[in-house]
């Protein structure tokens, strides 16, 4: 153990393994990751169980969860200076998480918006689903953090996760802080060819740029983004989303370049969008790269993913057995 982890206050978040990380991932987690992993005693978890609440294929999960193990240590989380690891390998989280679930009322659950949207569109939810705040909550309380980085779309499961510790604190005596969360301006990225919707995977392989897509593949994927006329200097939803991804991706003076052109109306989008994709295609060059590396080294991985394992336990079992002392499950 580090001697200044003890130090450091502690940040604990948690990503889905369900396929390909794209751009609009990487700006609202994994890059926030990467500055607090110098800061904070870190764990990032690879939450597998949650992502059963989702339609998934067994012959592609573990190749999912190992390929979000190979893209976090690719982009540059550090095992030295991070926890990273597997939810499902720390079962202390399900033991709480049913614990937790005795101290839920059902109406809470059935408040959470990201349930009742899937509800709305017509789906028949499973009980994971239905019970997926609380496992979150257990993920985060059991390593007793001080904050957690998440976007906006997670602030009503963390504030589950604070009402959680304050009932089992009242019943049970003080035992969970309540915790914040670090929210990232997190620059919504949008699809390339339905700007109106948030980039996701789910609308298809066109509309998203995928990390570990080929120049070439970025190219023709700009090539198709929808953009305006550029004329009398309103500006639409496509090229707004242009506009930014050059904004985060390029450099000010080719953003600043391109904002001209398209207030004068002289602005060529085939330019800007060649332009663009040599960007992309630059920034995520060195991930590319070792992700093929990684991707040759699969034991190399698995041993990172076992020390996160025990690291995460450390911290993580304590809080069990403090939790089953309280509550009177320890003879
Ligand atoms: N629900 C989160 C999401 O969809 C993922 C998650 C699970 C999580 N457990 C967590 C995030 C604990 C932060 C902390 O993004």
């Amino acid at each position: 153990m580090c001697y200044n982890q003890g130090m450091k206050q502690r940040v604990l978040s948690g990503v889905k393994p369900s396929g390909k990380l794209h751009i609009g991932n990487y700006l609202g987690a994994v890059q926030n990751f990467l500055k607090l992993q110098e800061e904070y005693d870190s764990y990032f978890a690879i939450v597998d169980l949650h992502s059963l609440t989702e339609k998934f294929d067994p012959k592609a999960k573990s190749q999912e969860i190992l390929g979000l193990a190979i893209d976090f240590l690719a982009l540059g989380l550090d095992p030295a200076k991070s926890t990273i690891f597997i939810q499902s390998h720390v079962p202390e989280h399900l033991e709480l998480s049913w614990i937790f679930s005795c101290l839920t009322p059902v109406a809470e659950l059935e408040r959470m918006t990201q349930y009742k949207d899937f509800v709305a569109r017509g789906h028949s939810p499973n009980a994971g689903l239905f019970a997926y705040p609380i496992l979150q909550a257990a993920d985060i309380l059991i390593y007793k953090p001080k904050a957690v980085p998440i976007g906006e779309d997670q602030l009503q499961h963390l504030e589950l996760t604070n009402d959680i510790a304050r009932w089992f604190n009242n019943r049970f005596g003080q035992t969970f802080e309540k915790v914040k969360p670090l929210l990232t301006n997190t620059p919504r990225v949008m699809s390339l060819l339905d700007p109106a919707k948030k980039m996701s995977k789910s609308l298809g392989e066109r509309h998203v740029i995928y990390l570990n897509d080929e120049p070439d593949v970025i190219e023709k994927k700009l090539a198709r983004a929808v953009t305006d006329a550029g004329k009398d200097g309103a500006m639409s939803e496509g090229t707004a989303n242009l506009f930014k991804l050059l904004e985060i991706f390029g450099d000010k003076e080719s953003f600043e370049f391109y904002k001209e052109q398209h207030s004068s109306g002289i602005i060529r989008y085939v330019e800007l969008k060649a332009n663009l994709a040599k960007l992309i295609a630059h920034y995520f060059a060195e991930y590319r790269q070792r992700r093929k590396e990684l991707e040759k080294k699969p034991e190399y991985v698995r041993e990172v993913l076992e020390i996160g394992q025990q690291k995460a336990q450390m911290t993580a079992s304590p809080t069990l057995q403090e939790v089953k002392q309280k509550i009177g499950l320890i003879l």
